[in-house]
């Protein structure tokens, strides 16, 4: 690992480069206007670029509309993005935070490419959501030490988490200065191990894949299920609700894509009524057919309101979501401090899901896990090791 002198902090005199002009880097670049920076937005075709600068436009006139900022502002915020079809406009800044498509062969194309061209202290960041950092980083053949992965929400300038995801060859300087950066951007920032999901696509598999299991064993309706999460669990959206809004097409690609970056762990097995909603093209609500249909006449969803099989439902998801996240700590994926963090923030869930544990009792989620594998005969339920080990003493996350 490099040491020596401290690398110059990014200031808001720094610009800052992103390329990819869809829903995240324009997001990316708006932000990062917003916080001072003269930005160079790229992308290979103008269009993208044209429908950047629309979304853009738009979201200022509604914070304009809402009185957050002033009209100034707004066209000074505007002003200070530069939309360029040139990605070597972007090579130039002091970081570069890529957000192209999720394809590991063009973004390791384009990391070999900045590698070469980028001056040697700048910092060249990969906002993948399921890619390993150090496949991408392997690309860069000059200084790889440089590269991290800085994994915003969707969409980046409301979600207030950021996971900063170091390969096994960054520098630690290049964390620290990346973390200042976006912590100045009003973000918390969480440090994540580059491990498949790194913490929030990890642990929050379950939200989805139990509650397709439940739907799928005929336990429940779907939308029983969503209320059953919301009103007994507290979570701001049901998983069916959830799913409809990511896009099936998208949620399916990540439980795909921890599923076999885990060699295939049936933790993660994705759900073949999801792949059918996909390959139906009832994608959701941007095709107005999901889990439920967004068509205007059609009728609202109908939960059956037992509040037994709520519980039963709400306990079932809850403990395969603790288990995950306990076992994140196990794989010393990140803190326990910022797993709790990260899924407050990142996917606002309604309490940090090992507070949550500290709370339930961990024995409590233990007998359910266990009582799940004994009935089911799957290692789907199999409850982590640590687990275990901590309900011996008992111990908790938080005292
Ligand atoms: N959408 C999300 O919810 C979300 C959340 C977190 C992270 N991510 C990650 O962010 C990245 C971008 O996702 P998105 O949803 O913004 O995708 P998107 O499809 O909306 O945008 C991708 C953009 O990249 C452009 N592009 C493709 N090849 C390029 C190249 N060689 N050079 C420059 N531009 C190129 C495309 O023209 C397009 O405008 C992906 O890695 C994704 O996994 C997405």
């Amino acid at each position: 690992m490099t040491t020596g002198a401290p690398l110059a902090l990014l200031t808001n005199e720094s610009s800052v480069g992103v390329i990819g002009a869809g829903a995240m880097g324009s997001g990316i670049a708006q932000l990062a206007a917003s916080y001072g920076h003269n930005v160079a937005l790229a992308d290979i075709t103008s269009t993208a670029l044209q429908r950047a600068r629309g979304a853009i436009e738009k979201n200022l006139k509604g914070q304009v509309e809402k009185g957050r900022i002033e009209e100034a502002q707004a066209r000074s915020i505007l002003g200070r993005i530069t939309f360029t079809e040139e990605i070597n406009t972007c090579a130039i800044c002091p970081i570069v935070i890529e957000a192209v498509i999720e394809d590991l062969a063009l973004k390791q194309e384009l990391f070999k490419r900045l590698d070469e061209v980028a001056s040697a202290d700048t910092i060249l960041a990969t906002n993948t959501s399921s890619l390993s950092v150090a496949s991408i980083a392997s690309a860069c053949k000059k200084k790889q030490s440089r590269v991290l992965g800085l994994h915003f929400f969707n969409p980046p300038m409301v979600l207030p988490l950021v996971e900063i995801i170091p390969s096994l060859s960054t520098d630690p300087r290049v964390v620290d200065t990346t973390k200042a950066l976006v912590t100045g951007w009003g973000k918390t920032a969480v440090v994540a191990r580059d491990l498949p999901g790194f913490i929030v696509n990890r642990i929050a598999r379950p939200f989805y894949g139990e509650a397709l299991r439940i739907f799928e064993e005929g336990m429940a309706d779907r939308a029983t299920i969503d209320w059953a999460m919301r009103e007994i669990g507290g979570f701001k959206m049901g998983p069916f609700e959830l799913m409809d809004f990511i896009g099936n097409d998208i949620n399916y690609k990540v439980s795909e894509s921890v599923f076999e970056a885990f060699y295939y762990d049936p933790r993660y097995r994705p759900s073949i009524t999801q792949k059918r909603l996909v390959e139906s093209g009832r994608l959701g609500r941007k095709t107005l057919q999901g889990h439920y249909c967004y068509k205007p006449d059609a009728p609202g969803p109908a939960p059956k309101q037992d509040e037994t099989l709520g519980k039963e439902i709400f306990m079932r998801i809850l403990a395969m979501l603790i288990n995950e996240a306990v076992d994140a700590v196990f794989m010393q994926v990140a803190s326990p401090a910022d797993i709790d963090l990260a899924m407050v923030k990142g996917v606002n869930y309604p309490k940090g899901l090992l507070k949550w544990a500290d709370e339930i009792g961990l024995k409590k989620i233990l007998n359910k896990l266990e009582s799940l594998q004994e009935e089911y005969g799957e290692d789907r339920y199999r409850a982590s090791a640590l687990m275990k080990r901590m309900t011996k003493k008992p111990q908790k996350f938080f005292s």
